[in-house]
């Protein structure tokens, strides 16, 4: 998709479409009165007659208006002053990008001034970021592999936004960039959730991993082999990779984009590339779409390959624990004791909870770079599911300023997250009679007594933990992954450097 910037007269424009924003309740903005005059009124007569409201993400077209060369004008309502921001913006720019993706629109004029009241640069900003997200994450579409080859062309090429004065204009070129790179990092966590487990191993994602640092100053990747892992003594992660013919792979990938005494952020993903649930097999039913259960790694790649392309100046780690779970006859089994990296040992209970046994080494191993903060993300509970659906990821921090600075960047990027308590209280949950702990926490508070297993592995850092387990993808007739939560963890990153 081609974005750019212009401040010429709209109602010169030929464009296939303008894309007028209407206020509930409020007089026309003064570029949609000029609108409105210009074709007879047509705007304000649709109003009247109560056909648009205004109301947040309320559509509607204007087809071949009469006095100017545009072809159609699409209304699009944005609520009550003032204007949306985070959650609701998205709301009202994806019901647009739907509708303009629908209309069969080539190219389409977006006027900036119809969709907010806020004149501040830091708002127009945030809009046309937003709205370069949005669109581009309408338009994504994963390549199936068919006997039928079928190329797919989308009709729409080109978006224009539309800005009043020349001053603006660079103002909004900078969101573009800012807006695509963030698509870009969204796109591919979501390719690569999407990707069929036999496609995407372990392998294949330090693979992917390698292909962001090629080329770049900024981005060196290594990845450990279990022979690697072995010798360090991670014994909780290569306890569940031992049912798989896939070798583990733990890969570790550093951005650096400020001065190497800066203490760097560390993101950490669950890369299980295949869920089969082990010795504790799951049911069969929808068993495949734990192909998804990567979506934590691939996040933190989407997130990784962002920073780079915005060369965000702060150091980035991304470390990303990779393997399979399958059952077999050298699988680990119920009540295997096996030694995590950090010397405590784990009584496996249930071979299903294999998510924490990754994470925990690879947050012991994190410790070595003397992060700044550490943030772990990962599909870990189906009770998180139950908790919160997919509307929110689950957050759990044992630093209330991170946690509040998480929750924070989820409802500016509308990729919203929900903080569950992290009480010592449910530590006993997890005593074992044959280890330092057991792997499971029993049937209450299953999300919780995952992230307090976790817990015990980052006393030393300030740490957050994202369960995304019920946001990663959606299920029925849109399967897919949704590339969450790139856009909140871009947003915390870019906070970071603004408060710096
Ligand atoms: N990957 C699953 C969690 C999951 C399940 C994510 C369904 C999304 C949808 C994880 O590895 C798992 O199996 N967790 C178990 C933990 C239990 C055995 C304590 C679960 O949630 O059932
Ligand atoms: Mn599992
Ligand atoms: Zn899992």
């Amino acid at each position: 998709m081609d974005f750019t910037v212009t401040n010429s007269a709209l109602d010169k424009s030929r464009s296939d479409c303008i894309i007028c924003g209407i206020h509930q309740g409020q007089k026309l903005t003064s570029a949609a009165a000029i609108l409105d005059q210009a074709t007879g009124n047509s705007i304000q007569q649709l109003i009247d007659r109560g056909d648009h409201r205004g109301k947040i993400g309320e559509t509607q077209w204007i087809h071949s208006p009469s006095g100017i060369p545009a072809q159609r004008i699409l209304l699009l309502g944005m609520g009550k002053e003032p204007s949306p921001r985070g959650r609701e913006l998205g709301k009202a720019l994806a019901a647009a990008a739907a509708a303009l993706q629908k209309s069969g629109s080539r190219n389409a004029v977006v006027v900036l001034s119809t969709l907010t009241s806020a004149t501040a640069p830091d708002q127009m900003h945030h809009l046309v970021r937003r709205a370069v997200e949005t669109i581009e994450s309408t338009l994504y579409h994963y390549d199936v592999p068919s006997a039928e080859k079928k190329k797919r062309k989308p009709a729409l090429k080109k978006i224009t936004f539309a800005v009043t004065d020349r001053r603006e204009m660079n103002e909004a070129k900078k969101a573009i960039a800012e807006g695509k790179a963030i698509a870009d990092g969204v796109s591919l966590a979501r390719t690569l959730g999407n990707l069929p487990g036999n496609i995407c191993t372990p392998g294949y994602l330090a693979t992917q991993a390698r292909k962001i640092g090629r080329n770049e100053k900024g981005v060196t990747v290594r990845v450990l082999s279990e022979k690697e892992m072995e010798k360090l003594g991670m014994g909780a992660l290569l306890s569940v990779a031992r049912g798989s013919e896939q070798p583990a792979k733990l890969i570790i990938a550093h951005y650096s984009g400020a001065p190497k005494k800066e203490q760097p952020i560390v993101l950490v993903g669950k890369g299980v590339t295949f869920d089969s649930g082990g010795i504790s097999l799951k049911p069969g039913g929808k068993m495949d779409e734990m192909k998804f259960d990567m979506c934590g790694a691939a996040s933190v790649l989407g997130t990784l390959q962002t920073a780079r392309d915005l060369k965000l100046p702060l150091n980035l780690i991304a470390i990303i624990p990779a393997t399979e779970n399958l059952p077999d006859g050298r699988a680990t089994k119920p009540g295997d004791v096996v030694t995590s990296l950090s010397g405590q040992t784990i009584e496996i209970l249930n071979t299903d909870a294999e998510g924490r046994l990754i994470l925990c080494d690879a947050l012991t191993y994190a410790e070595r770079f003397k992060p700044a903060e550490i943030i772990d993300i990962a599909t870990l509970t189906g009770a998180c599911v139950v908790a919160l659906g997919k509307h929110a990821s689950g957050l759990l921090s044992n630093d209330d300023g991170l946690a509040g600075d998480l929750l924070q960047a989820g409802e500016e990027s509308g990729d919203r997250t929900w903080r569950l308590p992290l009480w010592d209280e449910y530590q006993p949950q997890l005593d074992s009679n044959f280890a330092d702990m057991g792997n499971i926490g029993g049937p209450e508070a299953g999300t919780i007594t995952a992230a307090c297993f976790l817990s015990r592995f980052t006393k030393k850092q300030r740490w957050a933990h994202i369960d995304i387990a019920g946001a990663a993808w959606n299920q029925g007739k849109d399967k897919g992954a949704t590339g969450r939560p790139v856009s909140l963890l871009v947003q915390h990153l870019l906070n970071r450097v603004r408060t710096k």
